[in-house]
């Protein structure tokens, strides 16, 4: 018979000190905001639509989010019930969102005249959520990171001739150098989140990059000593870091071992704006992912694409505002939650976080669901949303605990029963 225990085992060596709030909060706002947010056509779209250096310069120009208030930002993702945040340092397209010594391609050379990581950091940390930074190794803008085949210009053989004395050296020291700035000078960093290395790819005339061209330990070892107790993902290509499965969704956590892991999903398909995408989740299935996420022992880092002027589209924010509502009356199956030993039934998710056993009902049953292996386990039972009653019945030969729900579905994008282990 599974045991009552907390659902989180303990932390192994190799992660370092303080993952406790991460495994804690479960649930952080991915933020993706650059200058791709004008073109609105996802963050990739340099690389998709092979657009020039030169072409590209045009939404650095006209980069003018005047509508910007990171305030509003850091309200929205508290009300969500996201405990912390990663944004976009800078992207693939190398465009910077703080004031780099190191380049000149950044925020404050643009229309928008100033430096928009630092609002937005000490923004969120006023409302009390940890701060991450996603940085990407890749750089499409920097003169010495060499072209290669996800470079925009990959199919100009004339560029690519032109540019293939790039010396990786150089572009290294940037990236290290860029990363020690926003390590040094942007206050207590909780998290970076670095994107990404793709070591087996071949073109043939070009290969993918991963640690010893990122200079990997060297990158991981700085971080460190800058910044301690900083939790770090696992795109360096180093095989170590929280795990981010990247729009999908795990099978199972194994249970009983150790993994430190975040789902990172979009709310329709891109990270960046992408103005006339329509394949938006709606918000009962982000729930169900995050519930899901959580009863296998994992977080979940839903992004939003602001658009260039500043601000989070409509349908991003209902969304957000959806989950907040959700939030507010289950939070508590979410936070400090984790994997239960116990197995839950058809269409149901289990979250555990102690002796409180969370019956997450992704589907609602006709009057009844049973519950194995939880006769006489169960000192109280209680729809979460309203605390009503929920009363069972038990047949002890079987094991098995049977709920009486209400006919009527609680009007609630997931309900929850919370169950009082003895
Ligand atoms: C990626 C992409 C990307 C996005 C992301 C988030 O691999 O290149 O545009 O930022 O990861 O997981």
């Amino acid at each position: 018979m599974p045991e009552v225990a907390a659902a989180t085992p303990p932390v192994p060596a190799g992660f370092n000190a303080n993952v406790d709030w991460f495994v804690h909060d479960r649930f952080g706002l991915f933020i993706h905001w650059g200058i791709y947010a004008l073109p609105a056509r996802h963050e990739w779209v340099r690389n998709r639509e092979r657009i020039t250096e030169e072409r590209y310069q045009r939404y650095f120009d006209h980069f003018d989010p005047d509508l910007f208030e990171p305030r509003a930002w850091a309200a929205l993702a508290r009300q969500a019930g996201m405990r912390y945040m990663v944004v976009t340092s800078k992207h693939h397209d190398g465009f910077c969102l703080w004031d780099s010594a190191l380049t000149n391609y950044k925020a404050p050379n643009t229309p928008a005249r100033r430096d928009l990581l630092r609002p937005l950091l000490d923004a969120f940390r006023a409302e009390g959520l940890k701060v991450g930074l996603y940085h990407s190794l890749i750089d499409w803008h920097h003169p010495e990171y060499p072209v290669d085949g996800l470079h925009p210009q990959r199919d100009d053989l004339e560029f690519r001739e032109r540019h293939r004395q790039r010396d990786m050296a150089q572009y290294v020291e940037y990236l290290h150098g860029q990363v020690r700035e926003l390590l040094t000078g942007y206050g207590r960093i909780d998290y970076m989140w670095f994107d990404f290395s793709y070591p087996g790819q071949d073109w043939g005339w070009s290969k993918g990059k991963g640690r010893a061209d990122w200079q990997s330990e060297r990158l991981e070892t700085m971080v460190r000593e800058l910044q301690p107790h900083i939790l770090l993902n696992d795109r360096l290509d180093l095989g170590r870091g929280i795990k981010t499965p990247e729009q999908f969704q795990p099978r199972r956590s194994t249970p009983g071992t150790y993994q430190l892991w975040e789902a990172c999903q979009t709310m329709n398909g891109s990270w960046g704006y992408d103005r006339d995408n329509l394949d938006w989740k709606p918000a009962s299935l982000l729930v169900r992912m995050l519930v899901d996420g959580v009863s296998k022992g994992g977080n979940l880092l839903l992004n939003v694409g602001p658009t260039a002027r500043g601000e989070f589209d409509p349908r991003s924010r209902d969304r957000l505002l959806a989950i907040g509502d959700w939030m507010r009356h289950h939070d508590r199956a979410i936070y400090g939650c984790g994997q239960s030993a116990f197995s839950a039934p058809d269409d149901c998710r289990y979250t555990q976080r102690g002796d409180r056993l969370y019956l997450h009902l992704l589907a609602w049953p006709f009057r009844h669901v049973h519950l194995e292996g939880l006769a006489g386990r169960v000192a109280y039972a209680q729809l979460l949303h309203d605390a009503s009653e929920v009363r069972y019945h038990e047949r002890a030969e079987e094991g098995v605990l049977t709920l009486d729900l209400p006919v009527q579905r609680p009007d609630v994008l997931v309900p929850v029963v919370e169950l009082f282990l003895r």
